[in-house]
């Protein structure tokens, strides 16, 4: 590859240096799928004939076509729950095939495969018991795994609800691990309710590099080698199997790259900061949604008050007027007799006058 391969969207050009900072604006800002891989897939194919794939774990579906795009005939895309858009995108490829169900329970139903994507549930009890069934079932297969390193490697992820036994899960939380440490946080690698993951990393039982290592230990003639990039990727192939030698010689500059370790690395302890920020962003913008919420009662709690203390003004002022009103008439109760009372009184008067009259006339009655 020649630098002008990579393209100005990878490093900019002479003539458009700017391309690259556009080019990361328009690119999705992390790419955790399989998809990121598809040089590595490219190689596999060049080495030997892969007709049939079953895929483990297909979620949005954006990787399926791929396996068919290299060569592949039949893509069975294993999922428990698709949902409807999951269904759109492998109903309109025919060399795409849902299979609704549980790995490893469904692989038996399947056609024997020449390659197994496993990136289904992250955890020793699915992952050893999906090794087991195809190191007996399909010994001459590829094996290619996401998720062979950190955060997975040794510590078991569970897909929500988990069918696991009990007995197969560890003590688990929905918080997530962060890098480079054992204690999980919420601001970490968290599931956001699609699964949780081991309250403690490391130990027996636990993790998918913890799987396939006991999953070696058991079996002969087996290799395994790890692309240590995007959480580590995992090829398992039986040494005598067709093309097993050309495969991990194709996949070797990858799988030695000491370049390509510290820059996952690297990756991942910038990775995990993000989290950490975005859990802090988050949690701002919900105090801060919280502060407007206050604000807005404390302005509605405001108006009202106001209201009511223009009420009580109005009230005030009708009171007042009525007091003013009452006094005068209270008031014009002690102003000097109007015409009719004059005439009440000079009436009484002239009765009292004429009887005393009456009283001192002789001979009156009395
Ligand atoms: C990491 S995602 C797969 C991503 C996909 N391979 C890609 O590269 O885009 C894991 C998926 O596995 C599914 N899953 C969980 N447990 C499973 C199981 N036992 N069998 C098959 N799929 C499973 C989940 O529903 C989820 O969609």
């Amino acid at each position: 590859m020649t630098p002008a391969d990579f393209g100005a969207g990878a490093t900019g050009s002479r003539d458009d240096p700017h391309a690259q900072a556009r080019a990361a604006r328009e690119l999705p800002p992390l790419l955790h799928s399989m998809s990121a891989f598809r040089e590595l897939f490219a190689a596999i194919f060049e080495c030997r004939e892969i007709r049939t794939v079953v895929e483990v774990g297909v979620e949005s579906g954006q990787v399926s076509s791929l396996y068919a795009d290299l060569g592949a005939t039949a893509v069975h895309c294993v999922e428990p729950a698709p949902g409807e858009e999951l269904r759109a995108v492998l109903g309109g490829d025919p060399r795409l095939n849902l299979v609704e169900g549980l790995s490893p329970a469904v692989l038996g139903d399947l056609p024997v495969a020449d390659m197994y994507v496993l990136d289904g549930d992250h955890n020793y009890a699915v992952v050893r018991a999906e090794l087991a069934w195809i190191m007996e079932h399909a010994p001459d297969a590829v094996v290619v795994m996401n998720d062979v390193l950190w955060p997975c490697g040794r510590r078991d992820f569970y897909y929500q609800p988990s069918p696991l036994a009990p007995e197969d899960v560890h003590p688990a939380t929905a918080d997530g691990p962060t890098v480079w440490h054992d204690v999980v946080t919420p601001a970490g690698f968290v599931g956001d309710g699609a699964f949780t993951v081991a309250a403690h990393a490391g130990g027996e039982r636990n993790g998918v590099l913890t799987a396939v290592e006991d999953a070696l230990g058991d079996a002969v003639g087996w290799r395994f080698a790890i692309v240590p990039a995007v959480f580590g990727f995992g090829v398992l192939m039986r040494a005598e199997a067709p093309a097993a030698a050309e495969v991990f010689e194709a996949l070797r500059p990858y799988t030695s790259s000491e370049l390509l370790a510290a820059m996952e690395n690297n990756r991942i302890a910038l990775y995990t900061r993000i989290l950490q920020l975005q859990y802090e962003a988050t949690a701002r913008a919900d105090d801060a949604n919280r502060l407007a919420e206050t604000v807005t009662a404390q302005q509605r709690e405001l108006a009202e008050l106001r209201s009511e203390l223009n009420r009580s003004r109005s009230e005030n002022a009708a009171r007042r007027q009525e007091l003013q009103a009452l006094r005068a008439e209270s008031a014009g109760s002690q102003a000097p007799p109007g015409p009719d009372q004059e005439l009440g009184v000079a009436v009484s008067r002239l009765g009292r006058a004429l009887s005393a009259r009456i009283r001192r006339t002789p001979g009156a009655p009395r």
